[in-house]
């Protein structure tokens, strides 16, 4: 699967997305291992520690298909350029990275940029 593909599907499902408090909608898609996709939006909550991340939510759904290897994530909001993953999910995406390590795609002003996840999380925890 061509990264420009993944970001497509990331926009398309960042329109599902549930932000009705910041009102910044996010989607994501991750590559596994085996050439699978899965989707994911941010969903929110009058709850607000209870929101979930678009990374975390597409992450859920590949854990719930029986994956576990992932190659890569497109990641993209409306409001932002090169939208970078949070904290929290920059160590729930190096759980499941496959050895050669993660490409985290976002979309800048001109074109895609990819990143490998060790970039943004050096020395990820691990048991
Ligand atoms: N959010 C994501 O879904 N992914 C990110 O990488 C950054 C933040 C969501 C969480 C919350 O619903 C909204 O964006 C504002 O923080």
């Amino acid at each position: 699967m061509e990264y420009q593909e993944l970001m497509k599907k990331a926009k398309k499902v960042s329109k599902n997305a549930y932000a009705k408090y910041s009102k910044f909608k996010v989607g994501a898609c991750l590559l596994t291992e085996g050439g699978k996709v899965y989707e994911g939006c941010n969903f929110e909550n009058s709850s607000y520690g209870l929101s979930i991340c678009a990374e975390r939510n597409a992450v859920g759904s590949a854990i719930a298909d029986g994956e576990k290897k992932f190659v890569a994530i497109a990641i993209y909001s409306p409001k932002m350029y090169d939208c970078l993953p949070c904290g929290a999910c920059r160590q729930v995406l190096h759980e499941f990275e496959i050895e050669n390590g993660m490409d985290i795609i976002t979309l800048g002003k001109e074109d895609i940029i990819v990143r490998k996840l060790d970039e943004l999380l050096p020395q990820g925890f691990d048991l």
